[in-house]
C-alpha cells in the first residue's frame, strides 16, 4: 500500500473552481443507486479536480457535450484544456451502492432505510465534488424511490408518487448535504420564531417509536427559544426535521434543515431511558440545533477549523443545559468528562492541539480535544471580556460573517475587535496541545495573603517547547467565618503573584467553577481542603475539594477520615441538591485515580487501583452504615417520573446510597429492583447484582421484557461487560458476543458490548493482556467494515504508557499486530502509528 499523504493547514489554498449551485437526482435503489450531478461551476483556473470515493462514474459532460476525465481512487481530473472559459455546467451520472457500503458514510441503506452521513468527508462517495467545506453552494434534490417517506435538506417543493423534489435555499458546503428514504413516521409540533415566523417541526421515527419523542420535541423547542434570548438566533427554514436511525457512528448529525440523530439521542420514555439518557437527548438535540448558526450559516474553512463550530457549539449547548438544570452540577458534570476524556488524550501519544496543524484522516480529529477542550476555550474568552463583551463578540461574529466558511483567526478577531482586548497570546491555547499544570503556594506575610502562581505545560507529541498561555483564574480566600475576599486573575505569565490584604492566614479556593482546563496543583496545609469541602461559597470548589481528599486516599496513602467527615457533613445538609450531594458522595472512577496516578509520575497497577477503589467504597458503607438506606429510602422521589426538575438528582443519591449499602446486604438491591417504575431505578437497582455475580435471572428476566427493544438491549449488553468482576468481564464478553442479539455490525451494539468491558478498567488491563488481545481481533474485524469506528475505539490503549513494562509490551504487541494487518485502514494505520510513536 502506498504511504496515506499528509494534509497540512499550511498548505491551505481556495477552490479553483467556485460553484454557484447544484441540482442532484437520486433514484434510489438498495444496491445500485444513481446520481445525477448537475453542478453550475462559475468559471476558475487550472485543473477541474473533484473528490469521489467508491464511486462508478456513467457518464460526465461540460455543456452538454461529453468528457473523458482522468479517474484515480480518490476522485477525477479534468485537465484544464479541457475546460471551456468562464462559467460551465458539469453533470455526471454515478452508481453507488448503499446496501454494500459498510463505512456508514455517503449513503448507506440499513433495515430498509436510505441514510446519509456526509460531515466529515462522505459526500465524495454520493457524487464527485469538490468535497471540502469552503465550496458553498444552493441545493436543489430531486429523489426518486418507492418509499413513503423521501426526505432532504430545506423545504419540499413538489412531490408525486414515488418522487420528491426539495430546495435548500441556504448555500451550504456538501457535509450538510442530506437525504433519507424509507417507511418513518412523524411526530408533528410547531414554532414561532421571535419574528412571527411558524415553523414547522417534525420528528421521524419508525412506527411503534412515536411514543418516545416527546422529550426530543420539548427539547427541541426549548432549544429554538434559548437561541433567541441567549444569542438572538431565529430559525430560518419553515420547517425543521429530525430523523431517528438506529446505525449511526456518531451521535448526531447538523444537516441543515433535517438533522440525522443516533436513535439514542431521540428516543426516550421513563420505562426505556435513564435519567443520564434524557440529559443526553436534550444536550445533543440542543448541540445539533445550535449548530444551525455556529456550523451551518457560518462554517469551517477547512477542517483544521473543526473546533470552529464544534467547541463554540458545545459551550452553547453546555450554557443552555447549565440554563435548564442546576449550573452547578452542569459544570462539574461537564469537567468530569473532560478530565475522563480530553485530559486523558492531552497526556497521551494521540495529544493534538485545538487547531490541529496535519491529519491523514479527519475523522481521527472528532476529539474531546477538538470538542471539550475547544469548548473550554470559549468559556476562558467569556471569562476574560466578562458576558457583555461576549455578547458583542458574538454579535459582531454573527453580522461581520454570515454566509461564510472561516477560520478560528476570524473568530479571534471578532473578540479584539468587539472589545479591544488583545488575544495574541491566547492563539496559543488553539496551537499548544498538552493540558498546563498551575501550580498555587500561598503565605501569610505583613497582613498580606499572597499567593504564588506558575505554570508550565509539558511537552506532547511534535511539541517539545510549551509557552505560557493566558490562564484566568476564579479566586477566592475562606476563613472560619466565611468568605473574605474574591476575583479573577489572568495568569499571563510563567509565575505570578497576587497579594490580597487579609487580617490573618486564610484558606485559598482556587479554579473556581473550573475557570480554565488546567490540572492544580495545590500546596496549601493540611486541612485546607476539609475547610473547603465544608465552607467553600463556590460549588465547585467544594465539591473538588472532597475529590481531592478522596483522591489522597486514592492514588497516595493519605487518611480516609478528612474525606469521610467532609462527605458525611454534607449528606447531611439537606439545603443542598441531592444531586450535588450525589456528586460529593461518589468517588473517583478507577479511571480517574490511574489519571491522577499517572499526572503523580506513578507507575499505575490497575489491580491496586481496583482495591483501594473498593476499599474507600467499604469506609464509606460502614461510615453511614444504616443511614445510607435510611436516607436513600427518604430522598427517592415518588409519584410520576420526570426528567427535569430535582427528581432526577434526588434518584441519583437514592441511588448511590442504595449501591452502598447493597455491598452489605444484595437484598436491598433485589427489593429496589422489585419496586422500580422507570429504568434510572431499575438499572440502578440491577448494578450491585451484576457486580456481585448474583443476577443471573434477573439478568434473563430483564432481556426477555425488552427483547427487540434496541435501546434497552444495548444497556443489557453494556451492563454485563461493564459491571462484571474484573475476572470474569472477558468470559462475560464472550459469551455475550455469541447472543443471538448480539449484531457487531451495527455501531451501538457494537459500542455496549466492547465498550462496557474497556470502561471495566481492572477487567480491561487484566495483568495476562487477553483483554487486550480480544480488543484487538475486534478491531481488526470491524476495521474491514467501518473504519471510523475501528479507529475510534481504538483509543482505548492510548493509555499504555501509565502502565507497567509488561502492560506495555502487552499493549504494544497488539498495536504492531493491529498496524501490520493487510488491508489497514488509513484510520487505523494512523492511530495506531500515532500511539507507538
Ligand atoms: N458534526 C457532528 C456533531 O458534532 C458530528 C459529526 C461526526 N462526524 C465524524 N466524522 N466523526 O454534531
Ligand atoms: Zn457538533
Amino acid at each position: 500500500m502506498s504511504q496515506p499523504s499528509v494534509i497540512r493547514l499550511e498548505d491551505y489554498t481556495p477552490f479553483s473552481h467556485p460553484v454557484k449551485s447544484v441540482h442532484l437526482t437520486f433514484r434510489l435503489h438498495p444496491t445500485a443507486t444513481t446520481v445525477r450531478a448537475e453542478i453550475a461551476f462559475d468559471g476558475g483556473t487550472g485543473d477541474l479536480r473533484l473528490d469521489g470515493a467508491a464511486l462508478k462514474l456513467l457518464s460526465a459532460t461540460i455543456n452538454g457535450t461529453p468528457v473523458t476525465p482522468v479517474l484515480d481512487e480518490d476522485g477525477l481530473t479534468v485537465p484544464a484544456a479541457a475546460l471551456p472559459d468562464g462559467p460551465f455546467t458539469w453533470v455526471t451520472e454515478t452508481q453507488i451502492d448503499p446496501d454494500g457500503n459498510s463505512t456508514l458514510e455517503g449513503l448507506y441503506h440499513r433495515r430498509d432505510l436510505f441514510i446519509t452521513q456526509c460531515e466529515a468527508e462522505g459526500f465524495r462517495r454520493i457524487t464527485y465534488f469538490p468535497d471540502r467545506p469552503d465550496v458553498m453552494a444552493v441545493y436543489t434534490v430531486r429523489i426518486e424511490g418507492d418509499h413513503p417517506v423521501l426526505l432532504s435538506n430545506g423545504d419540499l417543493t413538489a412531490q408525486g408518487d414515488g418522487w420528491a423534489e426539495w430546495h435548500d435555499p441556504w448555500p451550504k458546503p456538501c457535509y450538510l448535504f442530506a437525504l433519507v428514504a424509507g417507511d418513518l413516521q412523524c411526530v408533528e409540533d410547531n414554532f414561532t420564531t421571535m419574528s412571527g415566523r411558524d415553523v414547522a417541526l417534525k420528528i421521524w421515527v419508525r412506527d411503534g417509536d412515536q411514543n418516545r419523542c416527546a422529550y426530543a420535541m420539548d427539547s427541541l423547542i426549548r432549544s429554538m427559544k434559548w437561541d433567541e434570548e441567549k444569542y438572538g438566533r431565529e430559525y430560518d427554514l419553515d420547517l425543521f426535521q429530525i430523523v431517528a436511525v438506529d446505525d449511526f457512528n456518531a451521535g448526531a448529525m447538523e444537516n441543515k434543515g433535517l438533522n440525522i440523530f443516533n436513535s439514542k439521542y431521540v428516543l426516550a420514555s421513563a420505562e426505556t431511558a435513564t435519567d443520564a439518557d434524557f440529559d443526553g437527548v436534550e444536550s445533543v438535540i440542543a448541540h445539533e440545533y445550535f449548530h444551525n448558526w455556529t456550523g451551518n450559516r457560518i462554517t469551517c474553512r477547512d477542517w483544521f477549523q473543526l473546533s470552529l463550530k464544534e467547541g463554540l457549539t458545545v459551550f452553547r449547548d453546555q450554557c443552555f443545559s447549565a440554563d435548564m438544570r442546576s449550573a452547578p452540577v452542569k459544570r462539574i458534570d461537564d469537567v468530569l468528562r473532560l478530565r475522563a476524556g480530553q485530559f486523558r488524550e492531552d497526556a497521551g501519544p494521540l495529544a493534538h492541539p485545538v487547531r490541529p496543524e496535519s491529519y491523514v484522516e479527519i475523522n481521527n480529529f472528532y476529539t474531546a480535544t477538538v470538542y471539550e477542550k475547544g469548548a473550554e476555550l470559549i468559556r476562558m474568552l467569556r471569562e476574560i471580556v466578562g458576558p457583555d463583551g461576549y455578547d458583542a463578540a458574538l454579535a459582531l461574529y454573527f453580522e461581520r460573517h454570515d454566509g461564510q466558511a472561516c477560520t478560528i483567526k476570524h473568530w479571534l478577531s471578532v473578540f479584539t475587535d468587539a472589545t479591544g482586548h488583545d488575544f495574541t497570546q491566547f492563539r496559543r491555547w488553539y496551537q499548544q496541545a498538552g493540558t498546563p499544570r498551575v501550580t498555587v503556594e500561598d503565605r501569610f506575610e505583613g497582613g498580606e495573603t499572597i499567593l504564588t502562581f506558575r505554570q508550565n505545560t509539558p511537552p506532547t507529541p511534535g511539541q517539545p517547547d510549551k509557552l505560557p498561555v493566558p490562564i484566568p483564574i476564579r479566586w477566592g480566600l475562606l476563613d472560619d467565618s466565611g468568605e473574605v475576599a474574591n476575583g479573577t486573575l489572568i495568569l499571563t505569565e510563567a509565575e505570578q503573584e497576587l497579594r490580597v490584604k487579609t487580617a490573618a492566614r486564610t484558606v485559598p479556593s482556587v479554579l473556581r467553577s473550573f475557570s480554565a482546563p488546567v490540572i492544580l496543583e495545590q500546596q496549601g496545609q493540611a486541612g485546607d481542603a476539609a475547610v473547603r469541602l465544608a465552607h467553600d461559597t463556590d460549588a465547585f470548589n467544594r465539591w473538588e475539594a472532597g475529590r481531592t481528599l478522596a483522591l489522597d486516599v486514592l492514588a497516595g496513602d493519605g487518611d480516609p477520615a478528612p474525606w469521610l467527615d467532609g462527605v458525611q457533613a454534607v449528606l447531611a445538609d439537606d439545603t443542598l441538591d441531592a444531586a450535588f450531594r450525589a456528586l460529593v458522595l461518589s468517588l473517583p472512577t478507577q479511571e480517574g485515580i490511574a489519571q491522577q496516578m499517572a499526572q503523580r509520575g506513578q507507575v499505575v497497577d490497575p489491580d491496586l487501583v481496583y482495591v483501594r477503589h473498593q476499599s474507600l467504597e467499604e469506609a464509606l458503607t460502614s461510615r453511614l452504615g444504616p443511614d445510607a438506606m435510611r436516607i436513600s429510602n427518604t430522598i427517592r422521589p415518588t409519584g410520576d417520573y420526570s426528567p427535569d426538575g430535582d427528581a432526577p438528582g434526588q434518584r441519583t443519591l437514592a441511588n448511590r446510597l442504595l449501591s452502598l449499602a447493597a455491598r452489605r446486604d444484595t437484598g436491598l438491591a433485589r427489593d429496589a429492583l422489585n419496586a422500580a417504575t422507570n429504568m434510572t431505578d431499575r438499572l440502578a437497582a440491577l448494578a450491585p447484582l451484576v457486580r456481585a455475580g448474583q443476577a443471573k435471572q434477573e439478568l434473563a428476566a430483564f432481556h426477555a421484557e425488552w427483547s427487540g427493544t434496541d435501546l434497552v438491549i444495548d444497556k443489557w449488553f453494556a451492563m454485563q461487560t461493564g459491571l462484571a468482576p474484573a475476572d470474569q468481564a472477558l468470559d462475560v464478553a464472550k459469551r455475550l458476543q455469541n447472543h443471538d442479539d448480539f449484531t457487531w455490525k451495527v455501531p451501538n451494539r457494537f459500542r455496549s458490548l466492547v465498550g462496557g468491558l474497556i470502561g471495566n478498567t481492572a477487567a480491561f488491563h487484566r495483568a495476562d493482556g487477553a483483554s487486550y488481545v480480544w480488543l484487538a481481533d475486534w478491531l481488526i474485524q470491524i476495521d474491514k467494515l467501518n473504519p471510523m469506528l475501528a479507529a475510534r475505539m481504538s483509543a482505548a490503549f492510548e493509555t499504555w504508557r501509565r502502565y507497567d513494562q509488561d502492560r506495555q509490551t502487552l499493549i504494544l504487541d497488539q498495536l504492531e499486530r493491529i498496524a501490520s494487518t493487510d488491508g489497514v485502514s488509513r484510520d487505523m494505520g494512523e492511530m495506531v502509528g500515532r500511539m507507538r510513536a
